[in-house]
């Protein structure tokens, strides 16, 4: 009776770990190279301390009033440009994925050119996008 109590325990926690692993998956794992791992790594910490309280971890924003990342056809077709509005904030109508957003997101100005970097090069090369590293010195040039 032991043993089968025991198995039924140990049942229920591998299926609760197999389900969480699939929907936590950690997007750093969609990475192999070193160089972009070093930026992309403090990156997805950077970006769950200021970005996913609206795009979420899995960066599939809110409704219609937060836009997604994983995938974004407006964030993935221009690379100056996500600089650009991290730094800056933006507002205003845009269309990401065919879907009109309309709100207005923060400035992160008291982020530094390799804090940019990092974020950028993490949301880059995951959920698909595989740019390779951006650099602290692009990201400079990007905001000039
Ligand atoms: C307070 C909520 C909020 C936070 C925090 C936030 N954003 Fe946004 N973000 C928005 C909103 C709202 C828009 C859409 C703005 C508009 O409609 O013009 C947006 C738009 C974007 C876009 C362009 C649209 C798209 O989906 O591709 C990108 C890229 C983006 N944010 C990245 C980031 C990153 C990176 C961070 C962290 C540094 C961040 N955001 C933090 C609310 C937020």
């Amino acid at each position: 009776m032991k043993r089968l109590i025991y198995s039924f325990f140990l049942g229920i926690l591998m299926t609760s770990c197999e389900s969480s692993s699939k929907t936590n998956a950690n997007p750093l794992a969609e990475i192999s190279n070193p160089k972009v791992l070093q930026l992309a790594i403090p990156g997805k910490i950077l970006y769950e301390t200021y970005c996913a309280n609206c795009h979420q971890v899995n960066g599939e924003g809110l409704g219609k009033l937060i836009p997604p990342l994983s995938p974004s056809d407006f964030m993935s077709s221009d690379v100056g440009r996500t600089v650009y509005l991290i730094k800056n904030g933006i507002s205003g109508e845009i269309v990401v994925n065919g879907q009109s957003y309309n709100e207005k997101m923060p400035a992160f100005d008291h982020l530094t050119d390799l804090e940019i970097a990092q974020i950028t090069t993490y949301l880059f090369n995951i959920w698909g996008n595989q740019n390779g590293v951006i650099t602290a010195k692009e990201v400079g040039g990007y905001l000039k």
